[in-house]
């Protein structure tokens, strides 16, 4: 082991989990062990092999955790996203660091393709969502656990990551039986389903004001854009298209774009479309502040007539139990 790095204060390093270490991989950041308040001596090196061997040390001596300088970070979620089903199947891992990693993982892959919509992006949130589906059903309680630290602050790529969150845990509630792989594809449909939003100016996105008659009508065609993009980049599945195109429709005819009817609506579209006020509602902007679940279901329930069938809202009350 060597010196400490330079920068050795406790605000400059983030812990992390040992378990998320994978035997003959690279971390692709120093890693280091604490010593004491302040203290810290090098683990590992960006460039060296993580031994079973080394890992297994630190087992021994019930090290839990190591930590990186915060100017890594993003050198370690590479490394996370990177490995991400071998670390998620590491039965020593616990639910909580799971949740905590998918949506960390899930953050900085969204973040990415809203910036930069690409087919490699749709990929990497595809493999993120087969692996969060996966760990849920190995898991159930990551599920809660997700839902629980789904971020307040709302940027377009964290609402999308906590309206997947949410409507992926519905579509479990309601079809308990449904296949894992379909799952995997409305999940996906759910991630997506704002992807739009990157097609509309920044202007018009952050807006603190209410919404100009020209900025709504650009707005509103969101769903159609994102439904095009993702066709573009080589996703054609109907379900996801169908998600994505009808998030906005209400089921008495007030949404948009194509004003359908509750009948029209599919039921995972009505769901992401639930999803999507309920974030909407629980988490702050400048100009509003976050509502509690208990107030924005409330709000849902009393001050939306027709928009949803009220067997839908009751089992969306139960999700959060
Ligand atoms: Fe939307």
């Amino acid at each position: 082991m060597t010196q400490t790095p330079p920068d050795n204060t406790d605000t400059a390093h983030q812990k992390i989990p040992v378990n998320t270490l994978v035997p003959n991989r690279q971390a692709g950041v120093k890693l280091f062990l604490r010593t004491g308040k302040d203290r810290f001596v090098l683990f590992i090196n960006d460039t060296s092999l993580l031994s079973a061997a080394k890992i297994e040390q630190l087992k021994e001596n019930r090290v839990t955790h190591l930590h990186l300088n915060t100017s890594d970070r993003k050198g370690y979620l590479n490394y996370i996203r990177e490995n991400l089903p071998a670390i998620l199947s590491n039965p020593e891992l616990t639910d909580n660091d799971k949740a905590e990693i998918i949506y960390d993982t899930a953050s900085s892959i969204t973040e990415e393709l809203f910036l930069q919509p690409s087919t490699k992006g749709i990929k990497q949130t595809r493999d993120l969502v087969d692996c969060m589906i996966d760990t849920i059903s190995q898991s159930p309680k990551t599920s809660n656990l997700l839902m629980m630290i789904t971020s307040q602050d709302y940027y377009t790529y964290t609402h999308s990551i906590n309206v997947g969150i949410y409507a992926v845990s519905m579509m479990r509630k309601i079809m308990p039986s449904i296949n894992e792989a379909e799952l995997k594809t409305l999940g996906l449909g759910f991630f997506l389903h704002d992807l739009g939003k990157a097609r509309i100016p920044n202007s018009i996105i952050n807006k603190q004001g209410p919404l100009d008659q020209n900025e709504w009508q650009l707005m509103q065609e969101h769903p159609t854009l994102g439904a095009e993009l993702v066709h573009k980049m080589g996703e054609d599945n109907p379900s996801i298209i169908d998600i994505i195109l009808t998030h906005h429709e209400r089921g008495n005819g007030s949404g948009y774009p194509e004003k359908l009817s509750s009948k029209e609506i599919s039921v995972p579209g009505k769901i992401c479309a639930l999803c999507d006020i309920f974030d909407a509602l629980t988490t702050k902007r400048p100009y509003k502040k976050a509502l509690s679940t208990f107030e924005a279901l409330k709000l849902i329930k009393n001050e939306n007539p027709g928009h949803f069938e009220i067997e839908l809202l009751n089992q969306f009350i139960l999700l959060f139990g």
